[in-house]
């Protein structure tokens, strides 16, 4: 049986944010699009709808940004106000529970405000109803009084372009997603892209960041440019209580193994996860739900935070019976693959 290797506390590499983040990302957000690193892509298109609302003097159409925690997503949306010269207002799904709290921010916005929900797949139900109507007609339904004697006053709102962030686009109902005009997926970070997020940040944060120090730190980012700037942060507590205070590959390949993280970039849980799935499960398949208890975390954790890096680094697969280690798991583990392994993983165990 597999013996505990990690427990919850793990939480100095996860992408979401804590509490140190939450101070020097406000320093290291990119202000505008140009300063934006990588998503050429969503970056193309997201230039395109901008621009076309400016030549139109509308706001954009409303925009979804989806994607694993730390990619960029609230930079982004502040970024879209940015550019328009708009106003943003900013909350979250867990934050609407009333619909009342929703219609207040709904009636007091300016026109061409930007309002910014993130986490909008938890919004509650009521709100989200109250949110189609303002999206789409830009109106809102007001109930005034209780009971029977109920009656709803429509209202007219002001133009505004919401900007929706989810890590779970999936979650996300029907009605709720065609509603946006433009949804932008971001994708984990390439190294040379997590390299330019590092040398942007190295002067910011005052540290002497070699070029080959700034590469072994990119290759080790799990494709995350929150991920880059905190360890580049650890990496330099280490080089000037350890060394003399420049960031080389020797040093940060020091620092990233106190921190325990491995040449792939994955950390503890990570790898937590994949031991498990190896030795506990035989390679799976086996339910996320059963593979998170076996690692002491939520299984939302496990799903929304761990699964897309290792699914994108080719070492775990997403079947309908379940999770399965792939050949490159077992290999990066240094275990012995059985030889019916495939990405559909061994049949014989469920
Ligand atoms: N494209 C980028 N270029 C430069 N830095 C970036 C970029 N994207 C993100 N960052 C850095 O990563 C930090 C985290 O980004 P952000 O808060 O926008 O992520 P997020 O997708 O909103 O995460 P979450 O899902 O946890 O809310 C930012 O403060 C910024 O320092
Ligand atoms: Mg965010």
């Amino acid at each position: 049986m597999w013996c505990g290797l990690v427990g919850p506390a793990v939480g100095e590499l996860r992408p979401e944010p804590e509490a140190d983040d939450l101070l020097v990302e406000a320093t290291l957000r990119p202000r505008n699009l140009r300063e934006f690193i990588g998503q050429a892509r969503v970056r193309e298109q997201l230039e395109l709808v901008l621009e076309g609302a400016r030549r139109r003097g509308d706001p954009p159409d409303h925009i979804l940004l989806s994607g694993p925690p730390g990619l960029g997503k609230t930079s982004l949306s502040l970024i879209v106000a940015t550019e328009m010269g708009a106003a943003i207002r900013m909350t979250s799904g867990p934050a609407l529970e009333r619909a009342g709290d929703l219609a207040s921010i709904l009636t007091t916005l300016m026109p061409g405000e930007v309002l910014f929900i993130d986490e909008i797949h938890r919004i509650a139900r009521p709100a989200e109803e109250l949110l189609y109507l303002a999206m789409e007609d830009f109106r809102v339904d007001v109930m005034v009084g209780k009971g029977p004697g109920a009656t709803s006053i429509p209202l007219d709102i002001n133009p505004f372009t919401l900007v929706g962030a989810t890590t779970r686009s999936g979650s996300l109902t029907g009605p709720l997603r065609d509603r946006f005009g433009f949804t932008a997926h971001m994708e984990f970070y390439e190294p040379d892209e997590l390299e330019l997020v590092l040398r942007r940040a190295a002067p910011i944060l005052g540290v002497d960041l070699r070029r080959d120090g700034a590469e072994e730190i990119a290759g080790r980012s799990r494709g995350t440019p929150r991920i880059a700037n905190r360890l580049l942060r650890r990496v330099r507590d280490f080089a000037e209580v350890r060394a003399d205070g420049a960031v080389t590959r020797q040093v940060a390949r020091d620092a990233l193994a106190v921190y325990d993280v491995d040449e792939l970039g994955l950390d503890r849980l990570d790898r937590a996860v994949l031991s498990a799935l190896v030795r506990s499960f035989g390679g799976g398949p086996v339910g996320v739900s059963t593979l998170a208890v076996a690692v002491g975390e939520e299984a939302g954790t496990v799903e929304e935070v761990c699964e897309p890096y290792l699914v994108r680094a080719g070492m775990l697969a997403r079947t309908p019976r379940g999770r399965v280690a792939t050949a490159a798991a077992w290999a990066h583990l240094g275990i012995a693959a059985p030889p019916d392994v495939t990405p559909g993983g061994p049949s014989a165990l469920f």
